[in-house]
């Protein structure tokens, strides 16, 4: 049998906001993206994932949805997206899409029925608690962007939950008219012809039945955590997503999955499970978390970055990996696990090349092609996004240094990933992203680091990617190999080796600012390779004892049996 086509796809991540402008708003649309496609088709990705485009008062940048079947009119209409979609498949690019439906926006009709009284069709749609007798709250949760995870409606005597921001409501998925209306929705959009969707937060849509408080030291933002994530029919929920829609159509779905650990991702994509394709986790994403978790000023050590890689390379091993180093929740790669002064082209190589040579299937977040790095914002004011706020005032509230804060925020603000896209280096044409004032503000590194200047340069980060992109169609052993960890003890360097077909492939990272050598493991020592890539010229045609790498150096070998 073929392999499922996601096995064989990259994945490019396009913040629509972000992208590209055509029609001088300030904000990228979707026109713009159509325009661009020639470029994603020269980059080589299978497919596109949209964050989402639909309608929404941008609480959270449109993780707030008010109508699940209306394109948001900032970035176009619907016959704009079936046109970009059709244009897309043109290239044999396919589109998904992001799903929110743990919660929607309170804007969301549902929810402005569900507020009003106890006794209407929309009542149970979403999560409502009554308060405790002394009119508190029905728990301890705390919420993602601060404060309490309830919040209180005087028509209903009540309280509802929300995760997230209060005008981020969750719906209540123990309701199967909730269920039916999801499976609709999600219907109609694979019936317009899209390819799949990612899913945000869908480990959280089973909440258990007691609601108990979280226990003591657990971070208030994430308390919920205890009742609400993995919960007791989130399979079921899935499942039942699976037969009545998923199954039915030729789409991918991956699922972003907090607080999941590795064997509660194989539950989620073994595929006699018939639930997801693949997930999103997070444990490499907390390896520099500190006491207000992600903003921290702390860096990840390479030993916790194998083992951690390492680990989910070999548990999912019957499911299926997502790889990823950044998306629109997460800084830049470059600057968070490689360099982003001296060796910033090298390290952006280096950790595309860990990445792309693992087993699953690889995301590339936008711009992360041109090696784009953190944003030195103008101003403390200047940052647009919710949980950037709130942490910058409970860190001053709590009297934190203003060094600290400035650098935690520098270092992990959600902002990095989403200043405009930068198309070339002229500041007078809004650098190719948009001819009037952009929502956000521009990264002051766009003069150099543009997507012109990329193309320009053969030797760029981005003809980089297109290669590492192309040998995945050439060599099954990218996408089938068997991972094995080699050279565990080594502090400074990340080797690892995929066995398939009597064939090996050997890869070589270096996270060394600085020249270092590097054991090649007994058995390979003299065998003949062939060199598929790396980010210094390598001659070498038979391997040696040992490697000399230069700074952030990485190499992939291929050796025949
Ligand atoms: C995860 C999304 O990626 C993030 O951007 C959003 O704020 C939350 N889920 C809530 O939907």
């Amino acid at each position: 049998m073929a392999d499922a086509w996601w096995k064989n796809s990259v994945v490019y991540q396009i913040y629509p906001q972000s992208f590209k402008d055509s029609n001088g708003d300030g904000v990228g649309d979707l026109n713009g993206i159509k325009e661009k496609l020639p470029y994603l088709h020269k980059l080589g990705i299978d497919v596109i994932w949209l964050n989402p485009i639909y309608e929404s008062p941008l609480v959270d940048n449109g993780y707030d949805i008010s109508d699940y079947e209306r394109i948001l009119s900032i970035y176009g209409t619907m016959e704009d997206f079936q046109e970009l979609l059709a244009e897309a498949h043109k290239l044999e690019i396919k589109i998904i899409l992001d799903l929110v439906v743990n919660h929607t926006s309170d804007k969301h009709s549902w929810f402005i029925e569900s507020r009003k009284n106890k006794n209407n069709p929309y009542s149970d749609y979403y999560i409502w608690k009554d308060p405790k007798p002394d009119g508190s709250e029905p728990n301890n949760w705390g919420s993602t962007f601060g404060g309490s995870a309830w919040e209180y409606v005087p028509e209903r005597n009540q309280y509802y939950l929300h995760c997230f921001a209060k005008e981020q409501p969750d719906l209540n998925w123990e309701n199967p008219t909730v269920r039916q209306e999801i499976q609709k929705m999600m219907t109609k959009w694979f019936d317009l012809g899209i390819d799949g969707f990612r899913m945000d937060v869908i480990t959280l849509i089973s909440k258990r039945q007691d609601y108990p408080d979280a226990p003591g030291g657990v971070p208030y933002t994430k308390s919920y955590y205890v009742g609400a994530s993995n919960g007791p029919r989130v399979h079921e929920f899935l499942h039942e997503l699976n037969q009545e829609v998923l199954s039915r159509y030729n789409v991918m779905t991956v699922g972003e999955a907090p607080n999941t650990n590795s064997d509660q991702a194989l539950q989620y994509t073994l595929p006699e499970n018939e639930e997801l394709n693949m997930v999103f986790h997070f444990d490499h994403m907390h390896l520099d978390y500190g006491r207000y978790g992600k903003f921290s000023d702390i860096r990840f050590k390479v030993s916790d970055l194998k083992s951690v890689l390492t680990e989910w390379q070999l548990k999912l091993e019957k499911g299926w990996n997502s790889l990823y180093w950044s998306n629109h929740d997460q800084p830049r790669a470059v600057t968070r696990f490689g360099d982003d002064g001296e060796f910033r082209v090298q390290s952006a190589k280096m950790l595309a090349t860990l990445l792309h040579m693992m087993k699953g299937t690889p995301y590339v977040f936008q711009g992360e092609e041109l090696g784009m790095k953190n944003v030195h914002f103008d101003s403390v004011e200047n940052y647009k996004d919710i949980e950037t706020k709130y942490f910058y005032e409970l860190m001053k509230e709590n009297g934190e240094s203003s060094s600290y804060i400035n650098n935690s925020i520098y270092l992990k603000s959600r902002d990095n990933a989403r200043t405009p896209f930068p198309w070339n280096g002229n500041k007078e044409e809004g650098y190719g992203f948009s001819s009037g004032n952009p929502w956000i503000q521009y990264s002051p590194d766009n003069s150099s680091i543009n997507a012109e200047a990329c193309l320009e340069d053969s030797n760029s980060i981005f003809y980089y990617y297109q290669k590492l992109i192309s040998l995945r169609r050439d060599y099954p052993i990218i996408i089938h190999g068997k991972y094995e960890l080699i050279n565990e003890e080594d502090s400074d360097v990340f080797s690892y080796v995929r066995e398939y077909n009597k064939q090996i492939l050997l890869i070589v990272c270096s996270f060394s600012k600085k020249p270092t050598t590097s054991q090649v493991p007994s058995k390979l020592i003299g065998r003949q390779v062939k060199h598929l890539i790396g980010n210094y010229e390598s001659e070498l045609k038979q391997l040696p004892k040992f490697f000399e790498l230069k700074p952030f150096e990485a190499q992939v070998f291929l050796i025949e049996q």
